[in-house]
């Protein structure tokens, strides 16, 4: 069985990051499960799909031409990696990923990553839904305030404006709908609490990686 760890929790905690530094350390694929509904929110939107056109969006979804490639992210042969990390596109891809035809869509394209030697998958439904049977579950979170700081930052690195204010209830407003909707709700559930409201980046890849190296099965 080829291992997984998921990680999940709410936007800007941080977990992209520290998903893909575990992946590099063990030399395991890295999925950004938020890059597909991100890239899902585009494409609805290029082609005047309502966020909430459930079947077309839906089969948007299932044929979505998405292609991670050298750290890019290309919709068709578009590179879209930084047109999807934008505060509409956030709100956007909040709005689709409670269409469950959308998260039908997606499911067998998130398994396909699954591959030999490992994977690290982050999003919301890592550990919940999409692989159930992962050998260690996550769950990544800091407090509002520290990850609208973060997503601050982030934004200014790449020389978009920001508000920290408007920053802060846009992160509030998508925890709420991102924890009540009804198809794969944002939840802890049997997940190991990571809080790194006070952690840098390597102490919560350091606690990751003895975690896994805890969970998994010794070598034979
Ligand atoms: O992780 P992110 O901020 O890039 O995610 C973008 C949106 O997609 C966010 O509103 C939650 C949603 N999402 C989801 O519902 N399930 C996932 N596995 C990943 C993201």
């Amino acid at each position: 069985m080829i291992p997984v760890i998921a990680i999940d929790g709410p936007s800007a905690s941080g977990k992209g990051t520290v998903a893909e530094r575990v992946a590099r350390v063990l030399g395991f694929h890295y999925l950004d499960s938020g890059a597909l509904y991100r890239v899902t929110a585009l494409a609805a939107r290029r082609a005047g799909l309502a966020p909430d056109a459930a079947g077309p969006l839906g089969e948007l979804a299932a044929q979505l031409p998405v292609r991670f490639e050298g750290g890019d992210i290309y919709l068709s042969e578009q590179v879209v990696t930084d047109d999807i990390r934008t505060e509409d596109c956030s709100r956007e891809a909040s709005l689709v990923a409670a269409v469950p035809e959308v998260r039908a869509g997606l499911l067998v394209r998130q398994r396909a990553f699954r591959q030999a030697p490992g994977l690290v998958a982050d999003g919301r439904d890592m550990g919940s839904v999409v692989f159930p049977d992962a050998a260690l579950k996550v769950f990544l979170t800091a407090s509002a305030a520290v990850r609208a700081e973060r997503r601050y930052n982030q934004l200014m690195n790449k020389g978009i404006p920001a508000n920290m204010q408007v920053l802060l209830r846009d992160i509030e407003a998508r925890d709420a709908r991102d924890a009540s909707r009804a198809v794969a709700p944002l939840q802890q559930g049997n997940a190991l609490l990571l809080d790194t409201t006070h952690l840098t980046i390597e102490q919560a890849v350091d606690q990751v990686l003895s975690w896994y190296a805890a969970a998994r099965p010794p070598a034979s």
